[in-house]
């Protein structure tokens, strides 16, 4: 039986991550909250930065600004390898990855 909501802690938290492309403004102060077992689905626009916020949590970008937190503990990921030391790995939605199929 898991713990109820109240005592369970986020296995990652962000807090106030920020990215700019130049003038362009990807992530504007995100919080994420994601709990043990669950399945976070991040919805938006076209632009609106989900995959910047991704790249943020994964070490694929580098944010301005924010923190993050592993059970707990600040990280900061430089490059993915990092995250996946960690224990956080990426499937990309990209025919990039496999073009034959
Ligand atoms: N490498 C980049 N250089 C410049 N602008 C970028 C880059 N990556 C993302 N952006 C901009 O940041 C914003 C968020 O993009 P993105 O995270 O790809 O959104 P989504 O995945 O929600 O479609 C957009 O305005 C996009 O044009
Ligand atoms: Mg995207």
């Amino acid at each position: 039986m898991s713990a109820p909501t109240s005592v369970r802690q986020p296995v990652l938290q962000a807090r106030g991550l920020v990215k700019t492309y130049g003038k362009v403004i990807g992530l504007d102060g995100v919080d994420v909250d994601l709990y043990p077992g669950e399945v976070l689905a991040v919805i938006g626009d076209n632009g609106a930065g989900k995959s910047t916020l991704i790249k943020a949590l994964t070490g694929a970008v580098v944010p301005d600004a924010g923190e993050l937190r592993l059970d707990g503990h600040p990280v900061s990921f430089k490059r993915p390898q990092d995250a996946r030391d960690a224990g956080i790995e990426t499937v990309y939605q990209t025919l990039a990855v496999a073009p034959a199929l």
